[in-house]
């Protein structure tokens, strides 16, 4: 098979390793790609939102299968282009993946639905969301603008002008331009933060191994909202318990929702969970794998991805039994030293070695060939990535990696991980 996965980060990277692993495979093509990218996959010059340029580019290599790893062309709808063509898939066609693409459809879903979730309330005016906001006058308070925005559309202000002046942005000033149409005002949750991602093809879901992402820019979770930090595998509060309740509670009853509104999901579905004192609830739905969360789910995944892939394409994942490794998994993202904001890019990174150590694994974020020297290219640039017999293990090795692996004003957290262990060793 020829396979063609669109995007090109670090998520896009650890897909293509373990597609390249497949026995089915004979070659991997990826759309735009990145510097890294471009040693295990043929990489073509076309935007992953291109849905035309997508679909023109499946046809011209012949790809046998396509994968479309990002959040904006799935919403946009280019599975459902590409399955028009002809095009074998995975991920989500746009009437499912708008679980992602709009707050107030997943929040009203999981009131329609009984899923567990903070209460909300939806507002599609600047006036309405600062009366509410005023008179009930509890913070911290939780605001979210309807659509995508890079991970960035929900603010947590501590005081009222805090929040006045967060409203503005994203509904008068549009900082996220039609994603602040509407925005939703969410009641605050507290407790340990899981990500599950799941794999269902609309008929069975199986939840992948769990892991804990950190999402803020500096150590002790202090500093601004990132696209991810750092990520370990498995998260040490999912225990089997709270397992077995999140797959009555929220995972099937989720699956039978989108059914139910003629919405069929196929591909990977990403629960971002709160285990808040009342039990664990969905803080957000994505339509996709996560980013960092893939560089330490994937790599404990034993089953043939392909096999996966082709079963949820024919509905037929029930009969498919997926393994996962006992090990844990670290992965220490790499950014440029000014990430989220602004940030240098084209500097040369030194340090890195074909194989890395035993069990690392550096997937590409944002690096770029420039002149034949290995570039910076993004805010995120490495997911330095290992597997261990234990949590404590993995991080050792990814973090002796890290101090191998050198460019200037590189920024990385020195505390991934740390409140896992701390959980472990409760
Ligand atoms: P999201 O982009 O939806 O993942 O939200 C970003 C982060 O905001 C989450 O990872 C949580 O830490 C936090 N967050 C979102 N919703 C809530 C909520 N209702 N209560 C407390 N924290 C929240
Ligand atoms: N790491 C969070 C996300 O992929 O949205």
């Amino acid at each position: 098979m020829k396979v063609l996965v669109v995007g090109g980060g670090g998520r896009e990277h650890a897909l293509i390793r373990k597609i390249k692993d497949s026995k089915k495979v004979d070659s991997v093509a990826c759309c735009p790609g990145n510097g890294g990218i471009s040693y295990d996959a043929q990489c073509y010059n076309v935007s992953a939102t291109d849905i035309d340029g997508v679909v023109n580019l499946a046809k011209e290599i012949q790809a046998d299968f396509v994968v479309v790893a990002p959040d904006d062309p799935l919403v946009a709808g280019m599975v459902d282009a590409l399955n028009e063509a002809g095009f074998k898939t995975f991920g989500p066609r746009a009437n499912a993946a708008i679980i992602e693409g709009s707050k107030v459809f997943s929040k009203n879903l999981m009131l329609k639905y009984n899923i567990p979730t903070a209460e909300y309330k939806v507002f599609d005016n600047v006036d309405d969301v600062i009366g509410y906001l005023t008179e009930k006058n509890e913070f911290p308070a939780v605001i979210k603008a309807d659509g995508l925005a890079l991970g960035k559309g929900v603010i947590i202000p501590e005081t009222l002008e805090e929040a006045i002046a967060g409203v503005k942005e994203i509904m008068e000033d549009k900082i996220f331009g039609a994603s602040g149409n509407n925005v939703v005002v969410e009641e605050f949750l507290t407790g340990p933060e899981v990500s599950v991602l799941a794999f269902t093809d609309g008929k069975c879901v199986k939840p992948m191994v769990s892991s804990m992402d950190h999402k803020r820019a500096l150590d002790g979770d202090k500093g601004l909202n990132t696209g991810g930090m750092g990520t370990v595998s498995p998260n040490p509060y999912y225990t089997e318990e709270i397992a077995k309740e999140c797959m009555e509670k929220i995972f099937i009853p989720t699956i039978n929702a989108m059914n139910s509104e003629g919405r069929t999901f196929k591909g990977c579905l990403y629960f971002g969970l709160m285990l808040t004192p009342k039990g664990p609830k969905v803080i957000e739905y994505n339509c996709r794998f996560g980013d960092p969360e893939t560089q330490v789910v994937l790599p404990r995944l034993k089953t043939d991805i392909m096999d996966i892939f082709e079963a949820i394409n024919n509905e037929t994942l029930s009969d498919l039994d997926i393994e996962w490794s006992q090990e844990a998994c670290a992965c220490v993202i790499m950014a440029s030293g000014g990430y989220p904001k602004t940030y240098k890019k084209g500097i040369e990174i030194k340090g890195l070695t074909d194989g890395q150590a035993d069990g690392v694994t550096v997937y590409h974020a944002g690096t770029a060939i420039s002149d034949g020297r290995l570039v910076t290219s993004g805010g995120r640039v490495l997911g330095v990535t290992a597997l261990g017999d234990s949590l404590e293990a993995a991080l050792e090795k990814s973090y002796k990696a890290v101090k191998g692996i050198e460019f200037e004003n590189a920024h990385y957290r020195t505390d991934i991980g740390q409140k896992a262990l701390k959980a472990l060793n409760c």
